[in-house]
């Protein structure tokens, strides 16, 4: 009996290529850069699988290419806000992603980007290669720690439960913002050290922090991202940073990734990442696994994962 066939839109890592390689006829784009739109819309055609990135725009327009034949698109993220859930419904695609497995390196990525920012830990990195004269001196580069700092969650699920417990553990004080629980986001925005984004990206979180939210916050304030960039309008982020109305940030996501704001390069009291927040070989061989898995389950098993969205 021929095995059902899946398209991968990315190298992987070698476990989980293997895996893939052991239940079904696989064609892997492989390649860390991901294929352009055409060669995508053309790779997919036929497939019963895709495992898919957050790169990848997954509307009608891919589904049709696919054809009537896809039963499931395995998206390589917890954040699934490159999927058109509706169209995949309509057709009754399953739509599975990657939770739990990345909660905790997220949340440590938050609190190092976090810390490199407040201890300037990249802005020294950048003074000694650039060959700066330094020696220690009693008011060299003076930070900020932690302990006794607000930190205000926007968003409190898995990611940012477990960046409140790292938070506590550091002595910070805690407080979160849902539509459902905490504060209010205006209250948690005048009063937080540390504004930190942990909510998917929606139409209703997109451009959440916009110049108004950041003019509420404090300007000895900071503002994390690894959610999602499009939640901060990031023209007004730079335009926050550059006129000192808030203290800092410490940005994994980026509006238009991977291209970044201009205006944020030449900032010393900005951190910047390539979107790593689950980026741990143990993390990613995790996450492609909650993938085969999925994938196993749909077409070799004909069942729901329990990681299913849709
Ligand atoms: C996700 O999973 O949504 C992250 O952004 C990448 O791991």
């Amino acid at each position: 009996m021929s095995r059902p066939s899946v398209f991968g839109s990315r190298r992987f890592p070698d476990r989980v290529r293997v895996e893939l390689e052991r239940s079904f006829e696989l064609d892997v784009h492989d390649s860390p850069w991901p294929p352009a739109r055409d060669e995508l819309l053309e790779r997919v055609a036929g497939k019963d699988g895709l495992m898919l990135m957050l790169t990848d725009r997954v509307d009608d327009e891919l589904l049709d290419a696919a054809g009537p034949q896809l039963r499931i698109v395995a998206d390589y993220a917890v954040g699934i806000d490159n999927i058109d859930l509706d169209a995949c419904r309509q057709r009754g695609v399953v739509v599975s992603n990657t939770p739990d497995v990345l909660t905790e390196t997220t949340a440590e990525l938050t609190i190092a980007i976090l810390l490199a920012l407040l201890r300037r830990v990249a802005e020294g990195d950048r003074l000694i290669r650039r060959g700066e004269d330094w020696i220690w001196a009693p008011n060299l580069m003076l930070g900020r720690g932690l302990p006794g700092l607000l930190l205000g969650l926007v968003g409190h699920g898995r990611i940012g439960r477990a960046v409140e417990r790292l938070a506590r553990a550091h002595g910070m004080e805690v407080v979160h913002h849902t539509r459902t629980t905490g504060v209010p986001l205006e209250e948690l925005l005048a009063s937080a050290d540390v504004v930190s984004l942990h909510l998917p990206l929606t139409e209703n979180s997109r451009h959440l922090i916009d110049a108004a939210a950041l003019a509420r916050m404090k300007p000895t304030a900071v503002l994390v991202n690894v959610s999602r960039g499009p939640i901060v309008d990031e023209a007004a982020l730079v335009a926050a940073l550059t006129e000192e109305r808030i203290a800092g940030a410490a940005l994994d996501v980026f509006e238009r990734e991977p291209e970044v704001h201009p205006g944020l390069l030449g900032l010393e009291n900005v951190v910047l990442v390539p979107h790593l927040g689950s980026a741990t070989l143990e993390t990613r061989e995790a996450m492609g696994m909650l993938c085969v898995e999925a994938l196993r389950a749909v077409l070799i098993d004909g069942r729901v994962p329990p990681n299913a969205v849709v």
